[in-house]
C-alpha cells in the first residue's frame, strides 16, 4: 500500500449542470428549454420523469453550497441555463436569471470554491430550436451574445470559461440519432450542429476574452479510448474510424483547424456527408473555430470495445458481463483515463487538461441511518485518481479533476434512474443523504492525496 499525493495546486472538485439540478423551470422569467420539451414527450424519458423539479437547486443552492464546503473542494464546475439568462435564447438578458448565477458565484467565492463555469451544456432555449436549432448557423451568433451577457455579468468574478460540454452528444445524440433532445434522426443534420458548435466556441472564445482579459477558456469533450474486440484488421479499422467520428471530428478543427480527411471520407461512404463533403463550412470558419485553449476539459466514464458492425460500420460491443458494468452499461476500465490524458497531451499538445467529470451510477441501496453505503462507487473513484495520477507521473499537465456528481440528478433520457452523486436525494423531502463516497472523497481532498489499497 502506498500513498499517491498530487500536486499541491492540484484542482479538486465537482460537477453538476443546471438542467439536471436546478428545477425552477419557470421561476423568475426562466424560458423553455430543448430538455423542458423533449421530457414532456411520452416514451422520451426512460422513467417518464421531468427535469424539474429534479434536486430543487434553484432554492436549495445554499444548502448544496455547505455540502461542497464540507467536502472541502476547490472548485465547482456548473452550467448556466441559457434559458434563465436570455429566456428566448437572443435579445435583453434576463437579470433576475443573472441575479441567481450571481449569488452562486458570489457565495462560492467567499466559501474559497473557484467557479467553473459552463455555457452550453445542452439546455438550448427552445425558441432557438424553433429557428433552425444547432444545425442553423445564426443559433451561433446568438450564442455568442449569451455568453458575453454571462460574462458582462460575471466576468470579474469568473476566471474559469467552458463554452460547450460535450459537443458530440448535443451533435450526435441530439440531431442525429434522436436518443437526446431535441430530438432530431438525420445524421447531415447533426454534422451541421457540430459544425456550428465548435465555430460558435471559437467565436464566444474570442468574446470571452475580450471582456475577461484574465480569463481561462476551454471546452469540454467526452472522450473514451477504443480498442479492438479482436486482432483482426476490420475491428482495428473499425477503431480508426470510431476514432475519427468521436475524437478527432472535434479535437482536429479545435486544435488544427481542419476536419480529418479519413473521417469525412468515411462519413460520405456512410451518407452523413453528401458527396461534395462538407458543403456548410464556409470561408473563413476552419480559422475562427481553432483559437488557442487556455485548456480542454475530458470527461471520462470509460473505454469503448469495438467491433466492425455487419454494415462496415464501427459498433460498440459489451466489454464485460452485465455485473461488472456501471448502471449506465459502461465497462469499469481505469486504464481509459490514463491513456486518455496520454493521448490527449501526446497529440494535441494542450497547455493544460481537466478532468471535468468522471463517476459512476450503481443502484445504491436505501439509506441506513441517514447514510447510503456505496463501495462499488468508492472503488471506481479511487481506481480512476489512481489512474490520473499515473498520467500525472508520466507528464501529463493534469491540473485537475472533478468528480460527477455532487448529487444524484436528472440523468437526461435516463430520467432519475441512474444515480451518479455523491449525495442521494430524496424526491419527496429534498433532504441530501449522504453517501459513503462523499466520505471517502473529504478524505482525498483533505490529504491531496489516494491510497493506493486495492479494498475500499
Ligand atoms: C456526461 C454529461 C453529464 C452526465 C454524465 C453522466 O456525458 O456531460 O451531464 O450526464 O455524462
Amino acid at each position: 500500500m502506498s500513498i499517491l499525493h498530487f500536486p499541491s495546486d492540484f484542482t479538486w472538485g465537482v460537477a453538476t449542470s443546471a438542467q439536471q439540478i436546478e428545477g425552477g423551470w419557470d421561476a423568475d422569467g426562466r424560458g423553455e428549454s430543448i430538455w423542458d420539451r423533449f421530457a414532456a414527450r411520452p416514451g422520451n424519458i426512460e422513467d417518464g420523469s421531468r427535469p424539474h423539479p429534479a434536486c430543487d437547486h434553484y432554492h436549495l443552492w445554499r444548502r448544496d453550497l455547505e455540502l461542497m464546503e464540507w467536502l472541502g473542494v476547490s472548485a465547482y464546475r456548473f452550467s448556466t441555463s441559457w434559458s434563465r439568462v436570455m429566456p428566448t435564447g437572443r435579445g435583453r438578458p434576463n437579470a433576475a436569471g443573472l441575479d441567481f448565477y450571481e449569488r452562486l458565484v458570489d457565495a462560492l467565492l467567499a466559501a474559497g470554491i473557484t467557479p467553473f463555469l459552463t455555457l452550453n451544456h445542452w439546455d438550448l432555449p427552445q425558441a432557438l430550436e424553433a429557428r433552425g436549432g444547432w444545425p442553423a448557423r445564426e443559433t451561433c451568433a446568438a450564442f455568442v451574445a449569451y455568453a458575453d451577457a454571462v460574462a458582462t455579468r460575471l466576468g470579474d468574478r469568473v476566471r474559469h470559461w467552458v463554452t460547450h460540454n460535450e459537443p458530440w452528444c448535443v451533435a450526435t445524440l441530439g440531431y442525429a440519432e434522436g436518443a437526446h433532445a431535441p430530438g432530431g434522426r438525420d445524421p447531415q443534420q447533426g454534422l451541421r450542429a457540430a459544425h456550428h458548435l465548435l465555430l460558435s466556441h471559437g467565436q464566444a472564445a474570442v468574446a470571452l476574452r475580450q471582456r475577461v482579459p484574465a480569463a481561462q477558456v476551454g471546452i469540454v469533450l467526452n472522450v473514451s479510448p477504443g480498442r479492438p474486440a479482436t486482432n483482426a484488421e476490420a475491428d482495428r479499422a473499425a477503431v480508426r474510424q470510431f476514432d475519427g467520428l468521436f475524437h478527432r471530428w472535434y479535437l482536429d478543427p479545435l486544435v488544427y483547424g481542419r476536419y480529418p480527411a479519413d473521417a469525412i471520407a468515411d462519413r460520405i461512404r456512410w451518407g452523413h456527408l453528401p458527396a461534395e463533403g462538407l458543403t456548410f463550412v464556409a470561408d473563413g470558419d476552419l480559422e475562427r473555430m481553432c483559437v488557442p485553449l487556455d485548456f480542454l476539459g475530458i470527461n471520462c466514464y470509460s473505454g469503448t470495445l469495438i467491433a466492425a458492425g455487419p454494415d462496415g460500420r464501427p459498433r460498440a460491443v459489451p466489454a464485460a458481463p452485465r455485473e461488472e458494468l456501471t448502471e449506465m452499461g459502461w465497462e469499469v476500465c481505469p486504464e481509459a483515463l490514463t491513456a486518455a490524458l496520454e493521448r490527449m497531451w501526446r497529440d494535441y499538445d494542450l497547455p493544460a487538461l481537466y478532468v471535468t467529470e468522471n463517476g459512476a451510477a450503481f443502484a445504491d441501496p436505501p439509506p441506513v441511518a441517514g447514510r447510503i453505503a456505496d463501495p462499488r462507487r468508492v472503488a471506481y473513484l479511487r481506481e480512476h485518481l489512481i489512474a490520473a495520477h499515473r498520467a500525472i507521473a508520466r507528464g501529463v499537465p493534469l491540473r485537475g479533476y472533478f468528480a460527477w456528481s455532487l448529487l444524484d440528478n436528472f440523468e437526461w433520457g435516463h430520467g432519475y434512474t441512474k444515480r451518479f452523486g455523491l449525495f442521494g436525494v430524496n424526491s419527496t423531502t429534498g433532504a441530501r443523504i449522504p453517501k459513503a463516497s462523499a466520505d471517502w472523497y473529504r478524505d482525498v481532498v483533505t490529504a491531496g492525496a489516494v491510497n493506493d489499497a486495492t479494498e475500499p
